[in-house]
């Protein structure tokens, strides 16, 4: 390596970090409501904002230097307000950046946790989440602000299964529910559904029925807790909805595939939606696809894997469904539509 390319590298690595530390500055003020108080605010000094925030002015003061220095904040004498990236950082904000914040420093958390595991190969599963206290809570946020947008914008008017559920209405089961995020979505683009959402995690359940209510979809939409292995009803449904979940649960997909056959109407669909790992290594370079990689690494200390769009077809195949795969976001999410044959 020439002594310019090795500065270069140095150059580069330097930026890179610097990029990781400024997300850091915007995860504390994500989940210690800063962001949003600056905007209520206006423009504040530090004991302000400290005092709004019901924080310690002493921390207050030393993030509101950081961020400053990250660009999040302006200063005006000694008044700080919003930059209009720091505006864009409040997890209200119609665009927010929020979730890059929150899934940058949950990488930090899952990276941090395989370096220690790797000597042992120790897995301990997805308890690993809820280790961070500061991150847990915002986990459903953020898959909302990644994912809704796509969902609407791209994923909801190209799939004829949500035209042809709009048409006939009828009953939606999601399962692995989270905040429930997705069936809010449906319920709005399909006036005549009704939904119910299913999670393991009850406080996931406690979320997506006050985010319901709040949103005026209590009568329509219901949560409850159940684990998606041993899920039944009497009733078969129009549509099955599995959103980042079927990798949890692929240690049984045999099973777990028969009860989506077994649960969905003749002329009904079950409709997963997966990161997509790919099938060649050489597309991991791709940007799009980069995050994949390092979401594998804390997939796997929490016992699960991604999965190939192929292999959840294969899946399909087995309990007789025919699948289709429909890929988004340069190839790096898939959603795989599958109908009774
Ligand atoms: C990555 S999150 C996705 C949440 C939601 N579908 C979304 O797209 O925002 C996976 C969800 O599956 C739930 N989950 C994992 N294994 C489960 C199981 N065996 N039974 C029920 N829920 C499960 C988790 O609690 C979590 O909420």
């Amino acid at each position: 390596m020439t002594e310019s390319l090795i500065e270069e590298t140095r150059k580069q690595l330097r930026r890179e970090a610097q990029g990781a530390m400024s997300l850091t500055i915007a995860f504390i003020g994500v989940v210690n409501g800063l962001f949003e108080i600056l905007h209520r605010l206006g423009a504040a000094g530090v004991d302000d904002i400290a005092k709004n925030a019901a924080m310690d002015a002493a921390y207050v003061r030393r993030w509101v230097d950081a961020a400053y220095a990250f660009g999040y904040l302006d200063l005006d004498g000694t008044s700080f307000h919003l930059s209009e990236k720091g505006d864009m950082m409040r997890p209200s904000h119609p665009e927010t950046l929020m979730p890059i914040a929150i899934g940058s420093v949950l990488s930090t958390h899952m990276a941090d946790r395989a370096a220690e595991l790797m000597p042992t190969g120790e897995r301990p599963g997805e308890k690993v989440l809820g280790e961070r206290k500061t991150i847990l809570p915002w986990f459903g946020a953020m898959l909302e602000a990644n994912f809704s947008g796509l969902f609407e914008r791209e994923i909801s008017p190209r799939l004829s299964v949500y035209k042809e559920l709009d048409k006939k209405g009828g009953t939606v089961v999601d399962l692995g529910c989270g905040n429930g995020w997705y069936l809010r979505a449906l319920a709005k683009r399909c006036p005549g559904i009704r939904g119910s959402g299913i999670d393991g995690f009850d406080e996931n359940i406690r979320r997506a029925q006050h985010l319901a209510k709040d949103q005026g979809f209590s009568d329509r939409l219901t949560f409850r807790v159940g684990d998606i292995k041993s899920f039944a009803q009497e009733a078969p449904v129009d549509l099955i909805a599995m959103n980042r979940a079927l990798h949890h649960v692929w240690d049984e997909k045999e099973s777990v595939f028969r009860i989506l056959e077994n649960h969905v109407l003749p002329e009904g669909a079950v409709v997963i939606w997966e990161p997509a790992w790919p099938d060649n290594p050489a597309d991991l370079r791709e940007p799009r696809k980069r995050p994949l990689a390092v979401q594998n690494l804390g997939e796997h200390v929490q016992g699960n894997h991604l999965l190939r769009p192929e292999e959840i077809a294969e899946a399909f195949r087995t309990v007789g469904m025919d699948p289709e795969i429909h890929l988004f976001s340069e190839g790096a999410e898939a959603v795989i539509v599958g109908r009774k044959a």
